[in-house]
């Protein structure tokens, strides 16, 4: 009989039939519980929870192939314990995650949501030389905060707007300092330099509410914020204070803590764009993430090393 992998039901149409030949799929929406059973493989998307339990009820399993960059959904100690490799899908998202972040500092820094709002609800009464004055990208500066792959993609963009592009990270990045002029500086000194923010640090326990009241308040006032990374790097509430107080004057945000849940105080606010998680929705980076899960689960399965692990062997 063959052996038996679960992939997320979501992922069916971006791949091929069958996607894992030789072993029978069961496919499982990601609404539904992660089912128990001698599965030797799971391919799950970030939306997920595989903790402790979860992975009890998987005894046979032999690799954890998830469908997204970030992992922060995994027990990676629980994994490791169980010496059960993880993957993510890295590279393969990157321009499409810097391109949304850009649409997220466009639409922010000229106000769009506001300029919608206004035609919807048919108030313009015509061109005003004052009506919705917004940043002038060219000469402000970027503050991107965590040079990782895609921040580094989302800096280079910002060469071509004429920005000054700081950055803060634990690690310097000579090429990135080389190709497009960025500076390194601490967190701190950038936020208070930036004209525009953003956020590209993985979730982890030691990052979680890490954009909390005492960081907003470092931001040069009138700063644009923006997230594509993970919600919980940020405390709404305490972003909902800085719109108030104008420290922030505005945000674009593509994840939220509690997703599907999204708060209706930045929702709508005019100076916030929200959207629903897309940040690497493009046709092509979907199904290079769907096929690159897939690929790391038959490299492990047949012995060899993932492609793409977090952890290769959970040693
Ligand atoms: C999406 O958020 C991802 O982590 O790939």
């Amino acid at each position: 009989m063959a052996q038996r992998v679960l992939i997320a039901a979501e992922l069916k149409p971006l791949l091929p039939e069958p996607p894992l030949p030789g072993y029978h799929v069961d496919w499982i929406s990601s609404r539904d519980p992660t089912p128990t059973g001698d599965y030797v493989a799971i391919v799950p998307l970030l939306s997920r929870t595989l903790g402790v339990s979860e992975l009890d009820g998987l005894p046979k399993l032999r690799v954890l192939a998830q469908c997204a960059v970030g992992y922060d959904n995994i027990d990676l100690q629980a994994a490791a314990d169980r010496k059960i490799p993880v993957t993510n899908t890295p590279e393969v998202l990157t321009e499409s995650t810097a391109d949304l972040t850009w649409a997220l500092i466009l639409a922010v820094a000229r106000r769009l949501k506001e300029g919608q709002a206004m035609l919807s609800a048919d108030s313009w009464t015509g061109w005003s030389p004052t009506q919705l004055l917004g940043l002038e990208l060219n000469g402000s500066t970027l503050g991107i905060v965590g040079a990782g792959r895609i921040g580094r993609a989302v800096a280079r963009r910002g060469v071509g707007f004429g920005m000054r592009i700081l950055y803060s990270d634990v690690h310097p990045q000579p090429e990135l300092e080389e190709t497009v002029g960025a500076e390194r500086r601490s967190l701190q000194e950038l936020l208070g330099a930036s004209d525009v923010v953003s956020l590209h640090v993985p979730s982890n326990p030691g990052t979680r509410g890490f954009f909390d009241a005492r960081r907003f308040a470092q931001l040069k006032p009138g700063a644009l914020f923006i997230n594509t990374a993970r919600g919980d790097l940020v405390d709404e509430g305490a972003l909902v204070q800085a719109l108030e107080e104008g420290t922030v004057a505005g945000a674009g945000l593509d994840v939220f803590s509690r997703e599907p849940e999204v708060p209706r105080d930045l929702v709508e606010h005019p100076r916030v764009v929200t959207l629903p998680h897309i940040g690497s929705a493009t046709v092509f980076t979907r199904r290079a993430m769907a096929e690159l899960a897939v690929r790391n689960a038959a490299e492990v399965l047949a012995g060899r090393p993932p492609l793409t692990p977090v952890s290769s062997t959970g040693d």
